[in-house]
């Protein structure tokens, strides 16, 4: 068991994961790869509650990139679905934990039924603060680059931001994860060692962690391996040794 064997005091603050291999999942076992992905959202909750139980502060999961749009429409009809019905679905588990859902992404491209449903779960859960979660949904991160720039650019151009002022914290405030610390642990399942458009200022100095377990498989305690792994490492940001020692 990993559980019992993490350091409580030295948890990831920001666990981000790209939920990967739904599809492969499904194939696998002669299933439709819809069933994969409503067999994900098992995996989903295991993972939400586990990181609560243990008391970690930020999770973000990667449900939705701006590139999954390209998939064949009756896929894309299957998650927007299943979007709606676990949100309504779910916000029991997330009002008894006390944790707080935030989006993060192009969620105007994301069908109304589905906005609606979310904005509600969002008002719903705003209070809480035992743990955020943030859906990540129509999400790509090179998209959200290029919103920082343009916020920024008016800015500068209507004279409230001088280019020489533009540092670290000026980009963290533009980006949707304004409110997040950087991402201390980013987990991969299904074997792919990619980061396919996810996070990419945000996991500058994060630790990867990878792992073949396809996505519908994980649960809690593969969670609390990654997380034990996480911390067998020693996070030396440029310096030496030495001096983190
Ligand atoms: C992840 O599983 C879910 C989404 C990307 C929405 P995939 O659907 O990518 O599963 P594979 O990679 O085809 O196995
Ligand atoms: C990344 O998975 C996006 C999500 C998990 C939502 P993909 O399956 O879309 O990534 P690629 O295309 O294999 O890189
Ligand atoms: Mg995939």
């Amino acid at each position: 068991m990993f559980k019992e064997k993490l350091n409580p005091d030295s948890l990831p603050k920001h666990i981000s994961i790209i939920m990967d291999g739904n599809g492969r999942w499904a194939k696998q076992k002669g299933f439709l790869r819809a069933l994969g992905h409503e067999e994900g959202t098992i995996a989903v909750r295991d993972v939400v509650e586990g990181c609560a139980e243990i008391g970690v502060e930020n999770l973000t999961l990667y449900a939705f990139s701006t590139e999954n749009w390209n998939r064949p429409k009756i896929e894309v009809d299957t998650l927007m679905r299943l979007l709606v019905s676990s949100l309504k679905k779910e916000i029991k588990t997330l009002v008894k934990n006390n944790i707080k859902l935030q989006a993060i992404g192009n969620l105007g491209n994301l069908p109304k039924k589905a906005q609606k449903e979310l904005t509600e779960v969002i008002e719903k859960t705003k209070e809480n603060e035992r743990m955020t979660l943030t859906l990540a949904l129509s999400y790509g991160s090179r998209e959200e680059l290029i919103q920082v720039v343009k916020q920024i650019s008016e800015k500068v151009k209507n004279n409230e931001l001088m280019p020489d002022a533009i540092d670290e914290s000026i980009i963290n405030q533009h980006l949707y994860t304004q409110n997040l610390p950087d991402v201390d642990l980013l987990i991969r399942t299904s074997g792919e060692q990619r980061i396919s458009n996810f996070l990419l200022w945000q996991i500058a100095y994060a630790e990867l962690y990878f792992t073949n377990i396809l996505w519908p498989d994980f649960r809690k305690e593969n969670l609390y391996e990654a997380i034990y792994n996480y911390q067998t490492r020693e996070r030396r940001f440029g310096k030496t040794s030495e001096q983190i020692s």
